[in-house]
């Protein structure tokens, strides 16, 4: 990290990793996103506090959950709300990123959300822009994926309870996945009683991530879990083509279905982060089945961009006035 997270007065300023946020960091997001989450077919929440606030969502990979919820995140709390068209900028004609966020924060933006396909992108940013300026991770490479972390860390708990004795397996392209990244840190953070990476062996990470257990057979990696997350696999970050698997070989050894999570605790949730491809990491009659909480993840998402902002805006306010 070149640039720290939190201001002088340790207030979140930059959400770029979990990894070096603390416990109390974590669940001062959690209990903020608690106090914007209501059920659904009620008025969703709304604040004033982002009045006279302006948020750029910077896009430079696909999306649909994590930019509609950054989009509304920042609507219901009233910001001025600016969604860049990436392939129609001037990035087009050879602008540079950097120049790009000046030009934006000459428009007197004061939150960036970024999602980037290359690592180290959401903090070049942070390292370049004003002090009263905030950036957000939405998704950086394989890398991290904070709010993803937090909004995974949220539905966990609301089934679950403590985690310190659970059961947690995160199941498919743990390789390639920034969000299998941010579920363990923010796992491991709250001491989960287990967490294992379960996938074929060339789809399991080169480095290891402390404080998990690794294993390339199904039915052992999911035997006695309380939560099961599958991935997906992220065709787009293979280096090469032919590695891809195939997809209903993959299914038939890894594909997630009613009969293959009955070694699974009866109680087990299913999460995905989404996009899901059905058929391939998991059976569409378990991901729209009882056990599955895919929905509500996103549900959580939009409040877990909620708390953030709202937590984030407080350096803002504090810092913004102190420059003029
Ligand atoms: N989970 C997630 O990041 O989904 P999107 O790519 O649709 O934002």
């Amino acid at each position: 990290m070149t640039v720290d997270q939190l201001n002088q007065n340790g207030q979140l300023r930059h959400l770029i990793t979990l990894a070096d946020l603390s416990r109390q960091d974590i669940e001062r997001i959690i209990d903020r996103a608690h106090h914007y989450s209501t059920p659904i077919g009620q008025p969703p929440p709304r604040d004033t506090i982002l009045k006279g606030h302006t948020v750029a969502n910077l896009f430079f990979e696909a999306s649909t959950r994590t930019r509609a919820s950054f989009e509304l995140a920042a609507k219901r709390l009233s910001a001025d709300v600016l969604n860049l068209d990436v392939n129609m900028s001037s990035r087009a004609k050879g602008e540079s990123l950097l120049d790009t966020i000046y030009t934006l924060q000459a428009m007197q933006v004061d939150i960036f959300v970024v999602r980037d396909a290359s690592t180290g992108v959401p903090m070049r940013i942070a390292d370049h822009v004003l002090p009263h300026v905030s950036v957000l991770n939405a998704g950086e490479s394989d890398a991290s994926h904070p709010t993803q972390g937090l909004l995974d860390l949220m539905t966990i708990q609301r089934h679950k309870g403590d985690v310190g004795n659970i059961c947690v397996a995160i199941v498919g392209d743990i390789k390639h996945s920034r969000v299998a990244r941010s579920a363990t840190e923010a796992l491991t953070k709250f001491d989960v009683g287990e967490l294992r990476l379960v996938g074929p062996q060339e789809l399991l990470p080169e480095d290891t991530m402390p404080g998990t257990q690794v294993y390339s057979d199904l039915d052992k990696g999911i035997r006695d879990a309380d939560v099961i997350m599958a991935l997906r696999i992220q065709k787009e970050r293979f280096a090469q083509l032919g590695e891809i698997p195939d997809p209903q070989e993959y299914f038939r050894r890894f594909g997630l279905t009613e009969e293959r999570i009955g070694v699974a605790k009866p109680d087990a949730i299913i999460m995905h982060p989404g996009p899901m491809n059905r058929g391939v990491e998991i059976d569409g009659a378990l991901a729209d089945g009882s056990r599955s909480v895919i929905q509500e993840q996103v549900t959580n998402g939009l409040a877990i961009r909620m708390a953030v902002l709202a937590i984030v805006h407080e350096h803002v306010l504090a810092t913004r006035g102190a420059q003029s």
